[in-house]
């Protein structure tokens, strides 16, 4: 037993870029403008400290939320062909959180023949620590790395790969980022990729309005309090004096934008103070925060999205059902 332990520290290896308090360097920055702007907006990062990655963990088990599901059952359906294809010998996943739907990969039957080692990004220490301890024992013929950090900003920390490497960014954080944002980000992702090397994005596709909104607005709250986890993560972080129950969670479907939007608004005036940053703000109802946009796509947007990011599209695999219709794009580099 203490021998299986021993075998399985050897292969687990985890880098971390974030302080004790899981704070980005770049955080102080980054929220003073995102609260001084108009409309005030934060990036969806700052939910996922311990409590916000666990409350997205849940999330994804609610009835409404489809896209997890969805995801799961393409990937099943397709990874054993796919990894057979491909036969990476690395695996990087940004954004990789629990690494729950990754186990479809890592199982098919070619892996232990061509896969060394799996590369979990996430900007959460305590998930990526927990998912890759579990993995290491999961899956005796893997090596992880994980990497505790920004992929905005840290993926020249990347391992090195010694054969070709495959790249997943799952769970729609691609639509979490803006159209500017997400060329850019895929163009920085593409410096990752030589000639062999594969990225497979997960998408989720526009569908009924009713459908998309039901999965952001969950009978029971989770949603709600992974929203105002931020609010949280920012009193934490920047002794900050936010009272999290005075914002309501709103959250609706953006048609001509094809976005969710999600939006902490108070129902009263409230002055919050962040003294690490020597900063006091205003929030009214009509002067809110924004946290999130889910941008929800067409094989269209994704051309569209794919042709400036100069990646080409080998492959989309789609599901043929309407209510939960996502999408997974296998791209590549142009030559
Ligand atoms: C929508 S969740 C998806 C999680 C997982 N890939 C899935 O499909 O269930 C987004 C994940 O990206 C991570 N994340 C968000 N912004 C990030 C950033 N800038 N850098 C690194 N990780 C980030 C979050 O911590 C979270 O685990």
């Amino acid at each position: 037993m203490s021998n299986q332990i021993a075998r399985s520290a050897d292969r687990l290896k985890v880098d971390v870029y974030v302080d004790e308090h899981g704070m980005l360097e770049s955080m102080p920055e980054e929220v003073r403008i995102g609260l001084t702007a108009s409309p005030k907006r934060l990036a969806p990062k700052y939910f996922y400290d311990e409590a916000g990655s666990l409350l997205f963990e849940k999330i994804t088990e609610l009835p409404e939320y489809y896209p997890t599901r969805a995801e799961r059952d393409l990937l099943h359906d397709i990874s054993a062909e796919l990894m057979a294809d491909l036969r990476p010998q690395q695996i990087v996943e940004l954004g990789s959180g629990s690494s729950y739907k990754t186990r479809q990969l890592l199982s098919a039957p070619s892996a232990p023949e061509h896969l060394e080692t799996y590369v979990p990004f996430d900007v959460s220490e305590s998930i990526v620590q927990e998912a890759s301890e579990e993995l290491v024992s999961e899956y005796p013929y893997l090596s992880v790395h994980g990497v505790i950090g920004d992929f905005g900003r840290h993926l020249g920390h990347i391992p090195a790969a010694t054969g070709r490497r495959l790249v997943l960014f799952l769970g729609g954080t691609i639509g979490n980022l803006d159209p500017i944002e997400r060329v850019a980000f895929l163009r920085q992702v593409s410096e990752l990729l030589g000639p062999e090397d594969r990225l497979l994005i997960g998408m989720d596709l526009v569908k009924d309005i009713s459908t998309i909104e039901a999965a952001y607005n969950d009978s029971a709250g989770v949603t709600a309090a992974f929203n105002r986890n931020m609010l949280h993560f920012l009193n934490r972080s920047l002794s900050g004096d936010f009272n999290p129950e005075a914002f309501e969670h709103r959250c609706f479907f953006n048609q001509a934008e094809s976005r969710i939007e999600m939006h902490l608004v108070p129902k009263t005036p409230q002055i919050v103070t962040l003294a690490d940053l020597d900063m006091s703000v205003t929030f009214t109802p009509e002067d809110s925060l924004w946290t999130e946009c889910s941008y929800k796509f067409t094989e269209e947007s994704l051309t569209e999205m794919l042709a400036d990011s100069g990646l080409s599209l080998e492959h989309f695999y789609t599901n043929d059902d309407p209510a939960r219709l996502f999408g997974l794009a296998l791209v590549g580099p142009i030559d």
